[in-house]
């Protein structure tokens, strides 16, 4: 049977790395959270600048030319795989599984940062490309359809209220052992999808060919069984 390259994008907190994972899973397809490696990158970096790292404003703070400057310098010292476990994948910084440090609101507001500077992303859109050079991928983020694989067989564009998101990101924060405040984090993923869609190098847009699926509504099951119909459909062309 054909194996194909299945490119899943969306807003930030819409639940894309749930479902392309339990795709993966259920197809036998290697899954790639793109998002991860943004965050590694924004980890490395807060990391290296031990100035920015123990800033508590870390969260708000804005990069100065100097501090792209001083991303793009490091790019070649940065290694990101992922190693597959029994609850999905962990992210490798240089050999070092990052999979929870990544996962904090500073880390990622510090990705969505560093995906503006087009350096990192053309570095991590290579890696990418690399990755899913075989077919038989599901990958997620915010320019699968539109940058890295433009070419993939099935595109989605999973959306949901900011509301919605918001509420879940709440709760997944709170899960972890956080403290977050709702005001906060709606506010947090309103700044996200500002910063995603309108910066200028490939903004979060629906590919022209993708298929929209707002699950604002829907259960995880229901959901799911749209997607998998989606995929059957497009693997027996
Ligand atoms: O999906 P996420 O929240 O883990 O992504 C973290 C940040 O990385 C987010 O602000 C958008 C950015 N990103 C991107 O610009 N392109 C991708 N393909 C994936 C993520």
């Amino acid at each position: 049977m054909k194996k194909i390259t299945v490119a899943i994008d969306g807003y930030s907190s819409c639940g894309k790395s749930t479902i392309a994972k339990e795709l993966a899973r259920r197809a036998g397809y290697k899954y790639v959270d793109t998002g991860a490696m943004y965050r590694a990158v924004a980890l490395y970096f807060l990391r290296f600048n031990d100035n920015i790292h123990n800033n508590p404003l870390v969260a708000s703070l804005e990069l100065t030319h100097r501090d792209k400057e001083c991303i793009i310098e490091q790019l070649n010292n940065i290694h990101i795989s992922f190693l597959p476990t029994s609850d999905g994948q962990h992210t490798l910084l240089n050999g070092e599984d990052v999979e929870k440090e990544i996962r904090t609101l500073a880390v990622g507001n510090m990705a969505s940062q560093v995906s503006t500077i087009k350096e990192v992303r053309a570095f991590l859109v290579a890696a990418q490309q690399a990755m899913g050079a075989e077919g038989g991928i599901v990958m997620d983020g915010r320019d699968i359809g539109t940058v890295v694989f433009p070419n993939a067989e099935l595109k989605l564009f999973l959306t949901a209220s900011p509301e919605e998101r918001a509420k879940r990101r709440f709760l997944e924060l709170q899960s972890k052992g956080e403290h977050p405040v709702y005001e906060e984090v709606l506010h947090d993923v309103q700044e996200r999808d500002y910063r995603d869609t309108h910066r200028k190098e490939s903004p979060l847009r629906q590919a022209e060919d993708a298929i929209a699926v707002d699950n604002s509504d829907l259960t995880r099951e229901e959901q799911m069984d749209i997607i998998m119909h989606l995929f059957e459909d497009h693997i027996n062309i």
